[in-house]
């Protein structure tokens, strides 16, 4: 019999997650981030089943690649821009927007200019508004626009974007603050914008513009501390599930796993799950982060191991080889389990790793 341990995907969760944020922003476009292989959910399952998305967001041209391969044909735009003159025929081949964040990306395009039958490029302009990671510094769009204007191989129209450092702190002053840097120098600049990332969607309508540009919340997924993706109407996209393989009787004073940490209190019965962290769920998720076993709340004993974890099953009489154990999905917020690991519910959903089946689910 194969590993049961399996990532259920499931595509009614991510339509239903699309279409709440268009609800909560109805006058934006929405561009779809699907990088990092769809945060680990799958890059072609997901753009397919959200091929009503006005636009995908990749960081890699190896992802367009794909989307393209799938047989969609909408409107995507690689992130973080092109890194080599190479890639500008490839951007034409594929038809992908490309974001322009540094002074070499432009001496790229003015070379390219100069080459015959260039077809014009559709770019967006990303100014560091206080992230400080990419883009230029917000007073040089002026500047910028007029270079761009002037270039043959760059489409007339420029779309401006810049990215939110805080915008899970709905309190923060940080990003009203970013936003007002971004408007002060666009004010008689005209061109698409767009700022909100999936917290700036949930908790800062202002930000929402012409575009939103939700990755997360797409899978249900929040990264606002406290709060579940339910907590904001989102349904989760990853069941992480697999089965017991063992059921063990054990007595007062057995120590359990790796380093015999775990000293059972009591006579009892513990059950083994086929997952550990070579399937990617966290082996710093400590003894007592939950699981359900049958459906019923249970937790992890012990250390977490490479294929294989221990679960209490005092409250899970029933349980016996081949129960479920759901790690997290429905029922069981991936938050939850990324907080008592120290990370965040993105890492986890992609860190997901290959051996790990996954299955397509309505
Ligand atoms: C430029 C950009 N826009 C949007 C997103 C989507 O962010 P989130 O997944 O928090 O919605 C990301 C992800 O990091 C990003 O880098």
């Amino acid at each position: 019999m194969s590993r049961a341990t399996a990532a259920s995907i499931s595509r009614a969760a991510l339509r239903h997650n699309l279409a709440e944020l268009r609800r909560r922003a109805p006058d934006s476009r929405v561009m779809a981030v699907v990088k990092a292989d769809a945060y680990g959910h799958g890059l072609e399952r997901v753009a397919t089943t959200l091929r009503d998305a006005d636009a995908f967001g990749v960081a890699a041209l190896s992802d367009a690649e794909r989307i393209r391969a799938a047989g969609l044909d909408n409107r995507i735009v690689l992130l973080s821009g092109f890194d080599e003159p190479a890639d500008l025929p490839m951007l034409r081949r594929l038809k992908l927007d490309a974001v322009v964040h540094c002074d070499e990306q432009l001496r790229m395009l003015e070379l390219d200019a100069e080459l015959p039958g260039a077809d014009p490029l559709c770019l967006w302009v990303k100014l560091d508004t206080g992230m400080n990671r990419l883009g230029f510094r917000p007073e040089r769009a002026a500047e910028l626009r007029q270079r761009l204007r002037g270039l043959p191989n760059v489409h007339a129209d420029i779309q401006w974007m810049s990215h939110l450092a805080r915008s899970d702190e709905f309190g923060a002053p940080n990003t009203p603050e970013q936003l007002a840097a971004f408007d002060a120098v666009l004010r008689d600049i005209d061109g698409d914008r767009s700022l909100a990332n999936s917290s700036a969607v949930l908790g800062w309508p202002a930000s929402h513009r012409d575009w939103i540009r939700p990755g997360g919340a797409l899978y249900g997924m929040s990264v606002v501390d406290g709060k579940t993706g339910a907590d904001f109407g989102l349904v989760p996209v990853m069941s992480l599930h697999t089965r017991l393989i063992a059921v063990k009787d054990v007595r007062v004073g057995d120590r359990i796993g790796y380093g015999g940490d775990h000293v059972c209190a009591r006579d009892g019965c513990i059950g083994i799950a086929t997952i550990g962290y070579g399937d990617g769920y966290p082996r710093l998720a400590p003894a007592g982060t939950p699981v359900l076993v049958d459906g019923k709340p249970s937790r992890i004993v012990g250390r977490v191991s490479m294929d294989l974890m221990a679960v209490d099953l005092e409250a899970c009489p029933d349980a016996r080889v081949g129960s479920p154990v759901l790690l997290w999905g429905p029922g069981l917020p991936i938050e939850t389990i990324a907080s008592a690991a120290g990370t965040i519910s993105y890492e986890l959903a992609c860190g997901i790793t290959r051996r790990v089946r996954f299955i397509d689910a309505e």
